[in-house]
């Protein structure tokens, strides 16, 4: 399969990116900042792996990306949205209405809700041309509606958007014919040791990066009309 994975220099998208060129898979890794990391597995696998810079927060950055990749690729046949910021701590004192810190907030949404809408709308049509399609969107338990405490405000608003967006879509490519077998996934990775999951952290992000990985193989059949799920693909609350 041919997989194109966003904020894939660290964390979560790094790991994805290891594992999918581990099982094979040509990956075109975006990233807004170069890694060595990256580097390194450029090194190892050649060209099996495709390093593409793309801001998913800026449109014309990926309007720019795609005007590359979409002369090199015909077909897409998974896109996986991982980019992604929290800007928000748990040791915010202040009042979340009064004190909010706006440019942050609207930063927020504009990578985590923007960003893969950008993605999708630009690089949909390579994924039409594709096989065994599916669509993954990195989202998060914080949407649910019976959430605790007040912190995470920005991020947790940005990512329900991101979910309604998801099933919307979702709807849409369920209801024709040539596009009911696209696979469309919100997928919650788990409390990951990363830079964004210092808080709250419990497992390394290898091992969610597995679990998606046997999802977009179809390991793990995902039978749900909401398919807001975690990284074993167990139905998510949402309410
Ligand atoms: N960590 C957790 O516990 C946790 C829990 C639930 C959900 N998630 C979700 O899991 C996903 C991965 O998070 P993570 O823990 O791996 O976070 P992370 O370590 O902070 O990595 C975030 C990645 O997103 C990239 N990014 C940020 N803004 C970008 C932009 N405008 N354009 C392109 N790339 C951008 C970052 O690149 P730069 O290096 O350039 O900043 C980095 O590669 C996110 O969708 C997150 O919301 C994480």
């Amino acid at each position: 399969m041919t997989i194109l994975v966003t904020g894939s220099n660290r964390g979560l998208g790094l790991e994805l990116v290891r594992e999918g060129l581990k099982r094979g898979h040509s990956i075109i890794a975006t990233f807004r900042t170069m890694s060595q990391d990256l580097e390194i597995l450029k090194e190892e696998y050649g060209n099996n792996l495709d390093l593409q810079v793309m801001d998913v927060a800026d449109y014309a950055s990926v309007k720019d990306a795609f005007g590359i990749l979409a002369a090199k690729y015909d077909a897409i046949d998974c896109i996986i949205n991982n980019a992604a910021v929290l800007y928000e701590t748990k040791q915010f004192k202040g009042d979340p209405i009064v004190d909010l810190d706006l440019e942050a907030f609207y930063r927020t949404v504009q990578v985590n809700t923007f960003g893969p809408i950008h993605v999708l709308k630009k690089f949909m049509p390579l994924l039409y041309n594709g096989h065994d399609r599916c669509i993954v969107n990195i989202t998060t338990e914080g949407v649910r509606m019976k959430s605790e405490g007040s912190h995470y405000i920005a991020y947790a608003c940005s990512k329900s958007a991101l979910n309604m967006y998801s099933q919307k879509i979702r709807n849409y490519l369920q209801s024709h014919e040539d596009t009911k077998n696209i696979r469309l996934f919100m997928i919650h990775p788990g409390r990951m040791f990363t830079v964004m999951g210092v808080e709250n952290a419990q497992i390394q992000p290898n091992e969610p990066a597995i679990g998606i990985w046997d999802i977009v193989e179809n390991k793990i059949e995902i039978k749900l009309d909401l398919p807001f799920i975690n990284y074993k693909g167990e139905a998510m609350p949402y309410i």
